[in-house]
């Protein structure tokens, strides 16, 4: 029997809330969002006629599905106080990410359905694919099976929050968590601003004009990733000029060499171990002083002043 007819609740209307709700509500689900009393997206959820629940004992009780979509490091404490006493039995349990189940931060009461559904994109990426019919890959996986439903509810949900052409790709939370996080520390987040603010530093440093080093280090970025995204990485070489293939074979193994592979190694071993997810969870309990003074050095660097200077013209 499809899952759709239920009644599914998101908890949070951020990122994920928002594209996966929605997504879901066009689908044909009978969708509701939780948001805390004084959020401000409350008036944006109500704009798009979802079904706003701002008791959360409320909108446990009332739901069969709850996709938990707070961030990480808020979710223990809210399922601990709210969904664990009050979620109907045989509810099914919801995550975008494997985290807390993977560190044992959430242990699931035992009638829960606990699954995983995470779109390897971000929410305006997902909901752009979804309403352009284009291709959303998601990252599925069964943690806890209390109904002999979940097989089928972690495919209807996939569809539900992919539409049309979901493409469902088979993991564990161990698997999606450590890739994950390995994946936006050291590549897509860590390892790009880093390649981008490395390159750009360099071209200020040896006297170039900094809007000149902007454009080669960062906006030049996407034009070859939306190559790459399409035709891979051999299929953007066919597409550039003979010097630049030449250039990217020869001096990119220099950049990322031994010792740039070395210190990948390091960071995914820090995250298996639990020492990564141990250090988190101590810079929320102090109030994310190192994220916010890191955050602040970054504002202050020249590439977020030409940013600003290029984008005000
Ligand atoms: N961002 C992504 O692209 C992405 C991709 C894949 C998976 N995920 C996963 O999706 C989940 C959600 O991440 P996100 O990036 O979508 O989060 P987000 O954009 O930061 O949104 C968080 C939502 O939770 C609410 N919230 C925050 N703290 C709360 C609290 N203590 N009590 C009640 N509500 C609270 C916020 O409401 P207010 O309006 O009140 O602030 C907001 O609606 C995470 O598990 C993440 O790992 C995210």
């Amino acid at each position: 029997m499809s899952a759709i007819g239920q009644k599914i609740t998101f908890f949070g209307f951020g990122s994920q809330g928002r594209a996966q709700a929605l997504n879901a509500r066009d689908s044909g689900w009978k969708v509701a969002v939780y948001l805390r009393p004084e959020s401000k997206r409350i008036a944006e959820a109500q704009k798009e006629k979802i079904t706003v629940i701002t008791d959360p004992k409320k909108a446990a009780q009332e739901t069969d599905i709850a996709v938990l979509l707070l961030p990480d490091t808020e979710q223990p404490e809210f399922y601990k106080n709210f969904l664990e006493p009050t979620l109907p039995k045989k509810a099914a349990l919801v995550f975008a990410h494997g985290f807390n189940i993977h560190f044992k931060q959430i242990m699931p009461r035992s009638d829960l359905d606990c699954l995983l559904v995470a779109p390897a994109l971000q929410g305006d990426g997902l909901r752009k694919n979804y309403l352009e019919k284009e291709p959303v890959p998601i990252l599925t996986a069964i943690d806890q099976d209390a109904t002999d439903r979940a097989y089928r509810l972690v495919e209807d949900l996939a569809g539900a929050i992919g539409g049309e052409k979901t493409h469902i790709i088979p993991t564990t939370f161990k698997e999606e968590t450590e890739t994950d996080l390995f994946s936006e520390q050291a590549i897509s987040c860590g390892g790009l601003t880093g390649l981008i603010k490395a390159g750009f530093d360099t071209m200020v440093e040896a006297g170039y004009n900094p809007d000149i080093a902007y454009f080669c280090a960062l906006k030049e970025m996407k034009a070859l990733m939306d190559v790459i995204y399409q035709h891979g990485i051999q299929g953007m070489r066919s597409r550039i000029s003979d010097t630049a293939r030449y250039g990217d074979l020869t001096r990119g193994p220099r950049v990322i060499d031994k010792e740039a592979r070395e210190k990948m190694k390091t960071i995914l071993d820090e995250i298996r171990s639990g020492k990564f997810k141990e250090e988190l969870l101590e810079e929320k309990k102090a109030g994310w002083p190192v994220l916010r003074r890191r955050l602040a050095e970054e504002e202050n660097h020249l590439i977020e002043k030409v940013r600003k200077k290029i984008d005000e013209q």
